[in-house]
């Protein structure tokens, strides 16, 4: 069977977790495999961890496999969380939030002492902005932030599933913007997050801590040192 690069990075992540961690668990299809491994370490190893899910979806998959759970109510920082990407930098930027839980990714993340990155190579990029950038905004006059985010120069589309408004674990849309090449990742953030009814957007700016990657010939990197953009 060929490999998979979604799976070697994934299980490879969880290597860096603990006895007595509290690790957040990621949201898609690279973070489940991260999942699933934790579980069997938790019964091969009675691994003892608890675990804060980025989303709904991964809660759910969670409590189907045994993994513990806490929240913010109980804890007030997470030891790793492995999540995914849907675009990374050299400098490990990231756009994040394909899945659309993007707001609860980035809050645990910035609760987090490592932010571990699973990904393949197809998520690596010179420059971010091939992948439309989700952006979380409440449902209040969307329209209005729509036309706002139009103005910073975007091409922003209402996010929607089978007609039906895509609506986030938070109960908020999502726009997803075409920017084109991002020039300054860290500073678009800033102005999309300083807009009028938008709630939290998908460039993750200073959190990576490290990068794995799982490449289709079943090989692994990682990289810890993220490199200045030229
Ligand atoms: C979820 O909202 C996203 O941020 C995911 O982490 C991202 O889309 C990567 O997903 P895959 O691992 O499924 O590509």
């Amino acid at each position: 069977m060929a490999p998979n690069p979604k799976k070697i990075a994934g299980e490879r992540a969880t290597d860096y977790v603990a006895h007595d961690m509290i690790v957040g668990l990621g949201t898609g299809s690279t973070a489940y495999f991260a999942i699933v491994r934790l579980a069997e370490r938790i019964r091969e190893e009675s691994l003892r961890i608890r675990c804060v899910p980025t989303s709904e979806r991964s809660a759910t998959l969670a409590r189907e496999l045994g993994i513990p759970l806490t929240s913010f109510a109980e804890v007030l920082h997470v030891d790793v969380t492995i999540d995914g990407a849907d675009e990374v930098d050299p400098a490990f930027n990231l756009i994040k939030g394909g899945g659309g839980a993007l707001l609860r990714e980035k809050f645990v993340a910035s609760a987090s002492d490592t932010e571990l990155i699973i990904v393949d190579e197809s998520k690596l990029k010179q420059r971010l902005g091939a992948f439309p950038l989700p952006v979380e905004v409440v449902p209040f006059g969307w329209q209005m932030t729509r036309e706002r985010l139009r103005d910073l120069g975007c091409d922003a589309r209402f996010r929607s599933s089978d007609s039906a408004p895509f609506v986030t674990d938070n109960g908020n849309y999502i726009l997803d913007c075409s920017f084109g090449v991002i020039e300054d990742p860290p500073a678009l953030e800033r102005e999309i997050v300083g807009t009028c009814g938008v709630v939290d957007c998908g460039i993750f700016s200073g959190l990576a801590t490290r990068i794995i990657i799982g490449r289709s010939d079943g090989s692994l990197e990682e990289r810890a040192e993220p490199e200045k953009l030229a």
